[in-house]
């Protein structure tokens, strides 16, 4: 169940504010910044200058637009990563080269990174908080990045708002106009259906708001929605508590799985973890009670929801590993 129908607070907040909405009239918002109500109130919730935030039909969306950017000579991405990349590379309309770069490890990936020869017409697409393992680099790391890569480096923020590291990518976005950040209502808010996301960037200009992402593609009643959203601290206050509830299940999931001699588990900073058991993964799969994905040969991802569950998927792992002992 949503946290917004499982929460008095916010379901009730939630009726109220769509019936306010849907009795408005329903015009739509232009994609100039100057006037846009979502640009202004992300502007002056995040601090920073309007013209640098690119609002859109979620991430999605951004990133099917910035991969058909007449621009780039050549676009990079990573296996394994959020699949979408792949699948709009094999699909971009125009003529566009595309590199996949096989590689799991973050530190084999920029030995590998900097034997490519890239140009500044280039653009390298990856997550942070990783998809695959919820793993995310720091400023030093975006750094190196930015010296082993000649290109634009677009990170993928789906899942910064479980991120427990500050890591200040918005900072650097704004002054380095080879770095593109998206960031998304989907996760952190668990709105994925009102499909609002944005980026913020300097090295964009006005010919990629206005044609580059489709023009008005994100509905008036979503758009209200953030709107409103941003402006009601009480809200935003209940998904920060609810986060780090997240990040205090994960810290603990992660301590205990670690102690584990056949359990791999990842240093996630998502609201999943990444996992691999020595012993038969798969037929632990099959008899688990919780929800769990496979993301790659061996590799298995569990999202954290709750306490009660999360102690259900430990005392499963135990289980299982002492079925193999
Ligand atoms: C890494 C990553 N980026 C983007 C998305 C999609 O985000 P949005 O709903 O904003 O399009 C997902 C969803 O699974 C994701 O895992």
């Amino acid at each position: 169940m949503s946290i917004w129908s499982s929460n008095k607070l916010l379901s009730e907040w939630m009726e109220d504010n769509w019936k306010n909405i849907l009795e408005t009239e329903l015009d739509y918002f232009t994609p100039e910044p100057r006037t846009d109500p979502l640009v202004q109130a992300l502007s002056d919730s995040l601090g920073i200058d309007k013209s640098n935030i690119f609002v859109a039909a979620g991430t999605n969306q951004l990133i099917h637009s910035i991969f058909n950017y007449n621009k780039w000579d050549e676009i990079f991405v990573m296996n394994p990563d959020y699949g979408l990349y792949e699948s709009i590379l094999k699909n971009c309309s125009s003529n566009q080269q595309y590199n996949i770069i096989n590689e799991k490890n973050i530190c084999e990936f920029f030995i590998k990174l900097r034997k490519l020869n890239s140009s500044e017409n280039d653009l390298l697409c990856i997550s942070s908080p990783r998809w695959f393992d919820g793993i995310q680099i720091d400023v030093s790391e975006i750094m190196k990045l930015l010296e082993n890569f000649n290109g634009t480096i677009l990170i993928d923020e789906a899942y910064i708002d479980y991120s427990s590291k500050s890591v200040d990518t918005m900072t650097l976005a704004n002054t380095n106009s080879r770095i593109i950040l998206t960031r998304s209502f989907s996760k952190g808010y668990f709105l994925p259906g009102l499909r609002v996301a944005y980026a913020i960037s300097t090295g964009f200009n006005e010919k990629f708001r206005l044609g580059g992402i489709v023009p008005h593609s994100i509905a008036t009643p979503s758009s209200k929605f953030v709107v409103k959203l941003l402006e009601q601290k009480n809200i935003l206050n209940a998904f920060t508590k609810m986060q780090n509830k997240i990040r205090s299940i994960r810290t603990d999931l992660i301590n205990s799985l670690s102690t584990l001699e056949d359990v791999w588990v990842s240093n996630s900073e998502a609201n999943f973890i990444t996992f691999k058991l020595e012993n038969r993964g798969d037929d632990f799969i099959s008899k688990n009670v919780v929800p769990i994905h496979k993301v790659g040969e061996g590799y298995y991802k569990y999202w954290i929801t709750n306490d009660r569950e999360s102690q259900m998927f430990l005392n499963n792992v135990i289980e299982h590993c002492k079925e193999y002992e």
